[in-house]
């Protein structure tokens, strides 16, 4: 590692994997993955849409980064706020870099996509006025509904839902419908959490923009799954989160599209955001850190841009192929389950398999997946809508990562075969 932790930090073995997408070198820097729980059981961690799991790099980094550079940024004369000033930007660099924006401007940090979303509609929100529409989906994350629900109780807008069938595919012709001159702004999931589903994003996209409309994708669950290039989707925002991108907790991306950011007002106010204060007016600092108030998370931004230097390294069509391979086998082994009523069966799906297991309840699975040290989310999954729906109080959902085996699949489905026997 070089002074201020820089990326030949990442690993021999992340370098090996560039070649030839190789899932047991991917292991060998994940060490959580050795853990044992619950008195013995071999940790199985497929809550990765929940959170995933941290390479040794970054957390490397993130030591490092508190042993040896530890300051402020952007304020001091002194020789660690300049080396974590130079780390802090150069994850953002990173973070241009990873999603192919034009420039380092365009990246604000968050604490989360769900923060900025509500950045992003805290703004919108002071355009709209009654009879505006904003449209969101049906599969929609909550935290791409409240925040533009707020939007619109403060305005007097209306949300308007695009529908979707039971694969769990939007309905496209009644999103068309949907768009008017009434439409003011449209705000997408990528990739459902709840369902797996990846969105056709870059013809939603275009379909909105025919009418002038901005559109924001949530891209939490997409961003470890799929490569993103915004200049290509052409999106006039995208949120994602760290922590599910094998990065630290308490960090994401907005992305926003130069124009469309400087178009927004501030978020919160505070240190940082400002270029002069009087008592009688404030003028604020340029894009993007007028939207980043106060002391931000340094060493969250260090220990993303070492995640994002990690999986530049993975040969990324090895990691499709891979994580598609998983999704399959689970798909057929696990509904192959008597029982078993999978729920969410796009065409198109990131590596996420959720069920039901006959009338056990959804919590119960997961208990009895855990005593044998198998981690699974059981619940709604921050999706009620998507519950509702398909007339469900909860699901069980698998969702795999770069370090899954076909091995744990079968692990999973054959622990899934012990709790039928409990309780069926
Ligand atoms: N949104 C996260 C999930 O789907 C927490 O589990």
């Amino acid at each position: 590692m070089n002074r201020l932790g820089g990326t030949d930090g990442c690993g021999a073995t992340a370098a090996a994997a560039r070649d030839a997408f190789d899932v047991a070198a991917v292991r060998r820097d994940f060490p959580i993955l050795d853990r044992v729980v619950r008195g013995g059981e071999q940790l199985l961690y497929l809550d990765n849409a929940a959170s995933a799991q941290k390479p040794a790099c970054t957390v490397d980094a993130i030591d490092h980064y508190y042993r040896n550079s530890n300051a402020n940024v952007h304020r001091g004369v002194h020789a660690l706020s300049e080396e974590a000033t130079l780390l802090y930007e150069g994850a953002r660099e990173k973070a241009q870099r990873f999603l192919n924006a034009q420039r380092s401007a365009e990246i604000v940090f968050v604490r989360g996509a769900t923060e900025g979303i509500n950045l992003v509609a805290n703004g919108i929100a002071r355009r709209l006025q009654a009879g505006d529409e904003i449209i969101v989906s049906q599969m929609e994350h909550h935290s791409n509904i409240v925040p533009w629900q707020m939007a619109c109780s403060a305005s007097g807008a209306q949300l308007r839902v695009i529908p979707m069938n039971q694969a769990g595919e939007l309905d496209l012709s009644a999103y068309a419908a949907l768009l008017g001159d009434q439409t003011k702004f449209v705000a997408l999931s990528h990739m459902s959490n709840a369902l797996g589903t990846l969105n056709p994003v870059k013809e939603m996209i275009r379909l909105a923009h025919e009418r002038g409309v901005q559109v924001l994708l949530d891209s939490a669950q997409a961003a470890p799954h799929v490569r993103i290039d915004v200049q290509d989707l052409d999106c006039d925002f995208l949120v994602l989160s760290g922590h599910k991108l094998y990065g630290p907790t308490g960090i994401g991306v907005l992305y926003g599209r130069a124009a469309a950011l400087q178009d927004l007002p501030p978020y919160q106010g505070g240190g940082e955001m400002i270029r002069t204060v009087t008592f009688e007016e404030t003028t604020y600092n340029d894009v993007p850190w007028r939207f980043e108030a106060g002391t931000p998370n340094i060493a969250g931004a260090v220990g993303l841009g070492a995640s994002i230097d990690y999986l530049e390294r993975l040969d990324w069509a090895g990691v499709h192929r891979h994580e598609q391979e998983l999704h399959d086998l689970a798909t057929e082994q696990i509904g192959a389950i008597e029982g078993v009523t999978l729920i969410g069966t796009a065409a198109t799906k990131g590596s996420i398999v959720t069920f039901t297991l006959a009338d056990v309840h959804p919590h119960d699975v997961g208990t009895v997946l855990d005593t044998r040290g198998i981690a699974v989310r059981a619940g709604h999954h921050c999706a009620q809508p998507v519950m509702d729906f398909y007339s469900v109080a909860a699901t069980v959902r698998a969702s795999f990562g770069i370090y899954n085996t076909r091995e744990e699949v079968e692990r999973l489905v054959a622990a899934l075969q012990g709790v039928r026997e409990v309780f069926l």
